[in-house]
């Protein structure tokens, strides 16, 4: 039995990191899913029919809490909007993070003489990481949602982290090298835990809650390494070091296309959402492009570049990009989307949307690509991006966003606009490019401007 068990497992793993591998390209994603899918049910075959530790009831309790887990996951999974997709994950999170505390307590009160100081040290973790990942994914949940919109600071707030973290791992000693783990340094461990997520997630912004949630996923993959490590259970070790390290890399990948450090957006630095000089009460002049104008000018090009950005998420405007990418097609106008990788509130989020409306992934173009392709384009059409395609990241080292790589929208020949009013970005803060000679605004919510020129362009084809 064990052998069979050692396969199956090893096959899982297998199957983790091949599906993961598949993720990489939109074209393979939906194949590497079901591939990481049989994998962990594989996962949960070897783990089923391993010899079990509890006794003759557990597979009444394993069976009854993946009825209900399902229940529950179920729904919500088909339910969710693609643009709610980080609160799904962050709930999840919080999940996985709840079951490595609980595997941790259990195992923390099960203690005795014999128990080795790595099995103790190995359940502190689970059981430390857990509830900090808990709690934390909560809190991030409950900012994605817009339910909690404060940012709280304490004073000394870094040096009350640290303070925190060392009494933590203190008690977490203290228990590891204890012969008995009941008693008050695994409750005040397990308390100070689950108080420390919410610290250390409360002053951070909603709008970096993606970098959070991203940070907390590799936390809750630890923790579940760690479980692993409990049970001796190679798929759920290798699993969560999986998640872990790939949450790891997503995490520092989004800081540097952000040209933040994951430190300026844990202690809530540089810039948050709604920082910064807002675009408001600038006298400069920002000029309009009539519909009719700006129709005939996409009309009449060779080619059109959209550079779709936040507002296009808010106005759902993404089918609709589509049906003028289709006109345009039929006229001979060459269609393709540059796509930042930050662009949005979550990875990804512009090729979800864009996928969500059958626009072919041949037609997106990443960072470099978009950049050295602008050079030849006729008119680039700026659907709700602000920041992604702000000048001063190149050329204002004063500017908060200084450094960050964005999509070189000048080098078109025309740039047009689209966007309700003088509304900053994410970063709060002012863009030249909405003054500059070249660009027109055209105002209005997206859905309906770009509705407006699918009109014009019926009436002109
Ligand atoms: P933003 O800089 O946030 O700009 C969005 C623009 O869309 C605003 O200027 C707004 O102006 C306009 N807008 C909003 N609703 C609209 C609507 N219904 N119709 C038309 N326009 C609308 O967006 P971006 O360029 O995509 O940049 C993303 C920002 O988010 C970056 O700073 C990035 O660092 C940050 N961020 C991204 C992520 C990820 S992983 N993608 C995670 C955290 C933070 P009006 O109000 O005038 O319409």
């Amino acid at each position: 039995m064990e052998s069979l068990v050692s396969i199956l497992y090893m096959i899982a793993v297998f199957a983790f990191a091949y599906g993961i591998r598949m993720m990489r390209s939109p074209k393979t994603a939906k194949q590497g899913n079901v591939i990481s899918l049989i994998g962990m049910l594989l996962g949960l075959l070897g783990s089923l029919i391993q010899p079990l530790p509890l006794g003759d009831n557990n597979y009444l309790w394993i069976v009854m809490s993946m009825f209900i887990g399902s229940a529950i996951g179920l729904p919500l999974a088909q339910k969710v909007k693609m643009t709610a997709m980080p609160q799904l994950v962050a709930m999840f999170n919080g999940l996985g993070g709840a079951s490595a505390t609980v595997i941790g307590i259990v195992e923390l009160l099960n203690i005795n003489a014999q128990t080795p100081f790595s099995s103790k040290f190995i359940s502190v973790l689970a059981l430390l990481i857990g509830a900090i990942s808990f709690t934390g994914s909560i809190l991030a949940y409950l900012k994605l949602e817009g339910k909690l919109r404060k940012q709280w600071v304490v004073p000394g707030h870094n040096a009350l982290n640290l303070l925190l973290l060392v009494i933590m791992f203190g008690l977490g000693i203290l228990i590891a090298t204890g012969t008995n783990g009941i008693g008050w340094p695994l409750w005040v461990m397990l308390a100070l835990s689950l108080f420390y997520g919410v610290f250390f997630v409360f002053p951070i912004g909603g709008a970096d809650m993606p970098v959070v949630i991203s940070l907390l996923n590799s936390l809750t993959g630890l923790s579940a390494a760690a479980a692993g490590g409990i049970y001796g259970n190679k798929a759920m070790l290798i699993g969560g070091i999986l998640v872990g390290a790939s949450g790891t890399i997503l995490t520092l990948m989004m800081c540097q296309a952000m040209n933040r450090s994951l430190w300026n957006v844990i202690l809530a630095g540089k810039f948050t959402a709604g920082s910064g000089a807002s675009s408001n009460g600038t006298d400069q002049v920002m000029k309009e492009i009539t519909k009719p104008d700006a129709a005939i000018l996409m009309q009449y090009s060779k080619n059109v570049l959209v550079i779709p950005g936040y507002g296009l998420a808010v106005s759902q405007a993404q089918k609709i990009v589509k049906e003028m990418d289709d006109l345009l097609g039929g006229v001979d106008v060459s269609v393709k989307y540059a796509i930042h990788p930050v662009a949005g509130r979550m990875p990804g989020h512009m090729n979800v949307l864009l996928a969500e409306a059958d626009v072919p992934y041949e037609k997106l173009l990443d960072l470099d690509d978009a950049n050295a392709a602008l050079k030849n384009t006729d008119v680039v059409l700026i659907i709700g991006a602000n920041d992604v395609v702000n000048p001063s990241a190149n050329d204002d080292p004063g500017s908060p966003i200084y450094g960050m790589p964005i999509l070189n929208a000048l080098d078109a020949k025309h740039v047009i606009v689209m966007k309700r009013g003088r509304g900053a970005g994410y970063s709060g803060i002012e863009n030249p490019l909405f003054y500059h000679d070249k660009t027109k605004l055209y105002f209005g919510d997206a859905k309906a401007s770009l509705n407006e020129i699918i009109a014009e362009l019926k009436e002109n084809l």
